[in-house]
């Protein structure tokens, strides 16, 4: 009797760790699946590396919710817009929340045209994010961000980006 008491006490025991044992395990998992992405900092501010951009290309990655599009503009091919690029060196830079002012769809870049084209009602953009065509009645919004070295950060407003916005009454950004 008193071995069949002990018996079931033990495995009651070694259950019960299993039990907590798992349950740690999947609470990790959970905390892991929460975190946000490492390139996601405090307070909402996201930060890219720039250097990598090569010239011409396009890049769009989200940034609270919202697509951000950055150009890296190409002098041979696309339009400088000095009160709306942003400088790192001898590199221009097109950084522009990717919705259109119009309602709000997200424009697609057509590289061979190097414009941004919303499919939504046809508003056209040109690559500095400036409306050209149909019913967008401002340009692109430039969004708060600072330049640190070749870093974008997204969601501090910086000296430069204080100074494109000031140049942009419309901005909505
Ligand atoms: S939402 Fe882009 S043109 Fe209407």
């Amino acid at each position: 009797m008193a071995i069949e008491k002990s018996r079931r006490d033990f495995l009651g025991i070694a259950f019960g760790s299993m039990a907590t044992v798992g349950g740690i395990l999947a609470l990790g998992a959970m905390k892991d699946t929460w975190d946000p992405i490492p390139s996601v900092m405090a307070q909402g501010l996201t930060t890219i590396d720039l250097s990598s951009i090569k010239p011409g290309e396009f890049r769009t990655i989200a940034w609270r919710g919202k697509p951000i599009f950055i150009l890296r503009k190409d002098k041979t091919k696309f339009k400088q817009c000095d009160n709306r690029d942003t400088k790192i060196g001898e590199k221009d830079f097109l950084v522009v929340i990717g919705l259109c002012t119009h309602l709000g769809c997200i424009p697609a870049w057509e590289p061979d045209k190097n414009i941004f084209y919303c499919a939504c009602h046809g508003g056209e953009f040109d690559s500095c994010g400036i409306n050209i065509y149909g019913p967008p009645p401002r340009p692109l919004d430039i969004p708060p961000y600072k330049i640190t070295g070749t870093k974008l950060v997204l969601g501090e407003l910086g000296p430069k980006c204080k100074a494109l916005i000031a140049k942009n009454p419309t901005n909505e950004g």
